[in-house]
């Protein structure tokens, strides 16, 4: 064998199985990285993100929450609000006082944050941490006065079903607000840049989609009385500035 050959064959021995190898386990304990590293890093991320992210999306949370303070005045009552996909429960600031509020997400390594963050707030009275994904909520139906998601629904893996959940757990006249950016219009230079970004996105964002079409799937959940408002958020990154404010009620 020449020795070009004998070097080739070493280097696919060596190297490129090395490679493989690390590949492979890796792939095998995917589930467990996932778990420890990831979602710890992508908690950790918006915890050190979300701060900012509200400065921008201040005016519009307000508005968003004055509706939420409206309903109060409205059944005359403390309400039980459900927070899906809390992530560090930013929005607690706007929550009307005497809340009894349910933060749900599936990565538990947000509870820290929410704990940390529940400890300087006045507003919540009770609260509870629940670990579970919006399509099947281990929540008993007919549970909450107001159900809240802000930037969840580009997340979750079935957006129909989500909202199905969401319905149901929702109190017969209960209402469901939502904050979320969505698709730019077609053949915009926006859109082309939320085509290209999309799969980075996916996986630097824990599945969050930026070409989702959010309002479609609110239209077809039947909900009473949508609302939706589109805006361009400023304080969101330019492949994300489309949102919509959307409210709705059961
Ligand atoms: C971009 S973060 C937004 C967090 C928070 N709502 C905010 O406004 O800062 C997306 C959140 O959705 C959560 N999430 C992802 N998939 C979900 C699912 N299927 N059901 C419920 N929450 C989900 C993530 O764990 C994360 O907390």
């Amino acid at each position: 064998m020449a020795v070009e050959d004998a070097q080739v064959q070493s280097f696919l021995f060596y190297k490129v199985g090395t490679a493989i190898g690390i590949s492979g386990v890796i792939w095998y304990f995917r589930g467990t990285i996932m778990h420890h590293i990831y979602h710890r890093m992508f908690a950790w991320f918006m915890n050190r993100i979300t701060d900012r992210m509200n400065r921008g999306l201040w005016r519009k949370k307000e508005r968003l929450f004055e509706v939420v303070k409206d309903y109060k005045e409205k059944v005359n009552k403390d309400l039980s609000i459900l927070e899906v996909g809390a992530g560090t429960a930013t929005n607690l600031k706007f929550f009307p006082s005497n809340t009894r509020l349910t933060c749900l997400d599936p990565n538990p390594h947000f509870a820290g944050y929410i704990e940390n963050n529940l400890k300087t707030t006045d507003t919540v009275v009770q609260a509870e941490i629940v670990q579970g994904f919006a399509e099947k909520m281990p929540l008993e139906d007919n549970k909450f006065d107001v159900v809240v998601c802000t930037l969840v629904l580009c997340s979750v893996t079935d957006v129909s079903k989500s909202l199905q959940e969401i319905k149901r757990v929702l109190k017969p006249g209960g209402i469901f607000l939502c904050l979320e950016h969505v698709a730019a219009e077609k053949n915009t230079w926006t859109w082309t840049f939320q085509c290209i970004a999309n799969p980075f996105h996916y996986y630097i964002g824990d599945g969050c989609l930026t070409k989702r079409d959010t309002e479609l799937y609110l239209k077809d959940a039947t909900f009473k009385e949508l609302q939706v408002e589109r805006f361009m958020s400023k304080s969101l990154p330019f492949w994300l500035k489309p949102c919509i404010l959307a409210t709705a009620s059961v």
